[in-house]
């Protein structure tokens, strides 16, 4: 690492790398060196568009000397390969969710960072967004009393249109490590727990392939949650419907978040001045607001998950998301799916 510098290579440049590699040239600190993808018109694209020198099929080229950091968003299967290599070779390493396909991909992930003592952040985009934060802060300071339900859906109809497997690893149970719920469950399961404060103790799954034959596996899940703090979960799933919600009702209050831009609040505590949210004495919003999520590139948002990651690497703070913390998920997906297949007997 050169002084005040990281130096990055990013390792999968595809769909969801377009969405955020703009960020890159905005992070001060951070400069992209080398791009490498399967493809090599997605690697040249991301190059050329951040100047990076390096445009290559190779993953050996992620891990050349003069690479400090790898941002590893190649599809599931790989993660594992690509984030212990990385990491052996003295790299740090920021990884797409879900951390890997299972429990064991996960601990060998750890084991390699921990031999390495480099860093290994997992990337969860939905803490970019200042709404979260603001509504992480109503729980912990009481806002919403006890928190007795959480629940939330994220449903894309995308499944539908995708090819089966051999043309898209999304459609593969081998690739992904399952299906709608391994992709889509893990970003509300991780946010009930950060939520929250509180750890998932018993989980009990449901999960079809509904309506998407060419897929592998579910396109449909539904799961509920016992919490640590007696507090109840459910989040589902899918890959055949559309609709995004998190609602969590307590004794003092609710909130509901629409379609990723919605809000309705309620608490009889207040006032609340938060990043986006502002309620009044009288327990009511100010306004009502509507509220779209930050753009995944957008450098300027100090809660961007990758200007969260550069700034504690080279402050040598720990990740705001740790490996253990993408294990965990990855655990109960695990505990999920085991109970999908039991009773498919
Ligand atoms: N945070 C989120 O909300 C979010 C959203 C989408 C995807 N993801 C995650 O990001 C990862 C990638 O998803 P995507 O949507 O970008 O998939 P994608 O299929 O669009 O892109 C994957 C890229 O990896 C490349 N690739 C495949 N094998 C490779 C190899 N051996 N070496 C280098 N490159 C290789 C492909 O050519 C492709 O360009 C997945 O793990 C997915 O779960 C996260």
């Amino acid at each position: 690492m050169s002084c005040g510098e990281l130096r990055l290579a990013l390792a999968g440049c595809g769909g969801v790398v377009k969405r955020y590699r703009g960020a890159y040239a905005g992070i001060a600190g951070a400069r992209v060196v080398a791009a490498v993808d399967a493809n090599l018109a997605e690697a040249q694209a991301a190059a050329s568009e951040l100047g990076a020198g390096v445009a290559s099929t190779d993953f050996a080229d992620a891990l050349r000397d003069e690479v400090d950091a790898v941002l590893i968003s190649t599809p599931n299967h790989l993660h594992a390969e690509h984030a212990t290599r990385a990491l052996r070779a003295g790299k740090h390493v920021l990884l797409q969710k879900p951390m890997a396909r299972t429990v064991a991909e996960c601990e060998e992930i750890l084991r390699a960072r921990d031999a390495s003592g480099k860093s290994l952040g997992l990337y969860m985009n939905l803490l970019d967004h200042p709404l979260f934060r603001d509504l992480r802060r109503l729980v912990e300071e009481g806002y919403l009393g006890r928190v007795a339900l959480f629940s939330a859906r994220l449903a894309h109809r995308g499944g539908l249109q995708w090819g089966g497997v051999g043309q898209n690893w999304r459609a593969s149970r081998a690739q992904t490590g399952g299906g709608s719920f391994i992709q889509l469950g893990v970003h509300y399961q991780h946010l009930m727990r950060w939520l929250l404060g509180q750890t998932i103790v018993r989980s009990q799954a449901m999960g079809t392939n509904f309506a998407c034959p060419h897929l592998e596996g579910d396109d449909l899940m539904l799961v509920q949650y016992q919490l640590s703090g007696g507090s109840l979960g459910e989040i589902q799933t899918s890959w055949c419907c559309q609709e995004e919600h998190v609602s969590l009702l307590g004794t003092k209050g609710s909130f509901h978040y629409r379609d990723n831009q919605r809000v309705e609040f309620f608490s009889e505590c207040g006032p609340f001045e938060g990043e986006v949210l502002r309620m009044l004495g009288d327990g009511s919003l100010e306004t009502m607001p509507q509220l779209l999520a930050p753009e995944w590139d957008d450098a300027a948002n100090r809660f961007n998950q990758h200007r969260r990651f550069v700034e504690n690497v080279l402050a040598g703070e720990a990740p705001e998301v740790s490996g253990e913390e993408g294990l965990e998920d990855v655990r109960v997906v695990e505990e999920c799916y085991a109970q999908v297949e039991g009773a498919r007997g």
